[in-house]
């Protein structure tokens, strides 16, 4: 990353995932958060937008906006996590959800891309509901945003929520695909790269003891015996962290060009696969770069950084 501050909104659905990725960039001086938009997603989004306001609050970070967005997918039903688990954010004392004003972070975001004085990233952790409204409703604003990174999907692995899906693409399939039709250069951070990268045992028994870490050990807890249960596999899958960790340094990551669309006819097994053309002879309309790579091990050493710069940080306020 250089050493210019980075304009990112970012529209998440937390999730002990999304709240790691947000404390990675909420303490990084060199990155501008303009504001935060929850989308349903690993829970209702009464919930997600409580657990974002429980982690900004975690974060001293509640300068930033925070604007409830999408309840519902744009045409299908609704489906939730599971390694989340009841609250979305297991593991943590939190206070009951209340409700919440559907779909304000429409017009919260069409300002901030207007105002916007420096090139805007958009972070999308969570289904891409909110964004595809948006840019439906203003298609003058593609223009305006300098990249959209993005969580989500599976290339040449199965899915995560079935066979072939990958979560946040299967929560709407229909607005994944009217987001990955957009001219916005994209970023695709899918499962392929994310899901051998883990938080271990000994990862999280390092993490510091102040506010931040001890509330992250505790919802770490719930998290990891859930993955357990639910996906069979042992320690923190850092999905969304990892797309955040693009954004503050894409030299840690390999990309290829690809041409990805998603499968939103076919209502059977392949619903909300994402499918790269990946024959080499045929044509392409290249939408987006995924990748492929990411330097596990130089991750995970600025994620653990990153948790004790901030309870040091809130130790010495
Ligand atoms: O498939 C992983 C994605 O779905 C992550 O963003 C996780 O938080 C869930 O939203
Ligand atoms: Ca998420």
């Amino acid at each position: 990353m250089t050493n210019k501050k980075t304009s990112v909104w970012i529209d998440t659905d937390p999730g002990h995932d999304d709240a790691m990725a947000i404390l990675l960039l909420a303490q990084n001086p060199l990155v501008e958060i303009l504001g935060i938009s929850t989308v349903f997603g690993n829970a209702s989004l009464p919930k997600v937008t409580r657990n974002a306001r429980y982690i900004l609050d975690l974060a001293n970070r509640n300068d930033i906006p925070l604007f409830a967005g999408a309840e519902q997918p744009l045409f299908r039903d609704q489906i939730y996590a599971n390694i989340h688990g009841e609250s979305g954010f297991d593991g943590v004392a939190l206070i009951e959800a209340t409700p919440v004003t559907v779909d304000e972070a429409q017009s919260a975001m069409i300002t901030a891309i207007k105002n916007a004085n420096a090139p805007l990233t958009i972070l999308a952790l969570g289904p891409l509901t909110n964004i595809a409204k948006l840019f439906t409703a203003r298609p003058d604003l593609v223009k305006r945003v300098q990249r959209l990174i993005i969580m989500g999907g599976a290339i040449a692995v199965p899915g995560n929520k079935n066979r072939v899906a990958e979560f946040n693409v299967f929560c709407d399939p229909e607005a994944a695909e009217i987001v990955f039709n957009t001219i916005i250069p994209k970023t695709l951070i899918p499962l392929d790269p994310c899901t051998p990268v883990v938080l271990t045992d000994q990862n999280i028994a390092s993490l510091p003891n102040g506010t931040v870490g001890t509330t992250l050990k505790r919802a770490l807890a719930s998290y990891v015996k859930n993955i357990d249960t639910f996906e069979g596999i042992h320690g923190a899958l850092m999905y969304d962290p990892i797309a955040a960790y693009f954004l503050l340094n894409p030299s840690a990551f390999e990309t290829q060009p690809m041409d990805v669309r998603v499968e939103t006819t076919s209502k059977g097994l392949t619903y909300g696969m994402t499918i790269a053309e990946r024959r080499t002879i045929a044509e392409r309309t290249l939408n987006m770069d995924v990748v492929t790579k990411v330097d596990e091990k130089r991750f995970v050493l600025a994620f653990l950084e990153a948790i004790h710069n901030m309870d040091a940080q809130k130790r010495s306020m």
